[in-house]
């Protein structure tokens, strides 16, 4: 995954724009509830920013899966510095075989990856098999209903986005991040529906798919004021979805 191989710290630095702080975060938080005593999966941990959370949020047992083991790294860094118990493991989501079930899996940002739906149905399967029954998925995603028209909206908030031709399935959508040092961090990835992605996962067995909307914090508002929200909060970068292994 070359976004990821070699540029990392990149990728942790852009965790930190506002709308991660006081948007992302709190909706991600919210729906994950209270985990205490769980079982674990963080599916394209990354650096580990959320698989810390998720053991921070009471979690027994966490393991941290990525393709890059560039941001393996980075994470296991953290875990000798700051230990928590955490595992991690560099492995293809798509491809992840373990002895035991997962009551929750968390995937932040794993599934807009996927470059089609064969490759979203694997991780779909993936999940569903690593679950018990009644163990919940919660993930963070790309927000496939953001048309082109809305591409530059983002440009208040440190992220814009470009698109070459129409938004059909597969199609590559470029990310640019404003860092805080002045670089910016790129990644790519593909356009699947939110219709595609509900039926895939029912295919595969996750049920109950809820697609629910994002909470603003209090402290959002307080530190940058209501007006800054308004843009963001009518189409924002990215959606939540829960489902329930049945
Ligand atoms: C946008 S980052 C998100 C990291 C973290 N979950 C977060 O929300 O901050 C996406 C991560 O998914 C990983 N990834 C992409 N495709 C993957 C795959 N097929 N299997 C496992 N990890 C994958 C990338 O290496 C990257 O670390």
């Amino acid at each position: 995954m070359s976004d990821y191989q070699g540029h990392a710290g990149g990728y942790q630095t852009a965790k930190r724009q506002p709308w991660r702080t006081y948007l992302e975060q709190p909706s991600a938080l919210a729906l994950l509830g209270d985990l205490n005593g769980l079982s674990v999966l963080d599916l394209g941990c990354g650096e580990g920013h959320y698989t810390r959370l998720l053991k921070q949020l009471g979690a027994s047992q966490v393991l941290g899966v990525d393709l890059s083991s560039d941001m393996i790294e980075l994470a296991r860094q953290q875990e000798r510095s700051h230990p928590l118990g955490i595992d991690y493991r560099v492995c293809d989501a798509g491809a992840l075989t373990l002895q035991t079930k997962a009551d929750l899996v968390f995937a932040g940002y794993l599934f807009n990856h996927a470059r089609d739906r064969d490759e979203l149905r694997a991780q779909f399967s993936t999940v569903s098999g690593l679950l018990r029954p009644g163990g919940r998925l919660v993930a963070l995603n790309n927000n496939p209903d953001d048309p082109p028209s809305n591409f530059e909206a983002g440009r208040p908030y440190g992220y814009s986005k470009s698109i070459n031709g129409p938004l059909v399935e597969g199609a590559a959508i470029h990310y640019r991040f404003a860092l805080e040092d002045g670089g910016v961090f790129e990644l790519t990835d593909y356009y699947i529906s939110r219709e595609v992605m509900q039926t895939l996962m029912e295919d595969c067995g996750l049920q109950q798919v809820r697609w629910p909307q994002p909470v603003l914090a209090a402290e959002g508002i307080e530190a940058m004021g209501a007006d800054y929200w308004s843009a963001i909060m009518t189409t924002p970068p990215f959606c939540l979805i829960e489902a329930t292994r049945g």
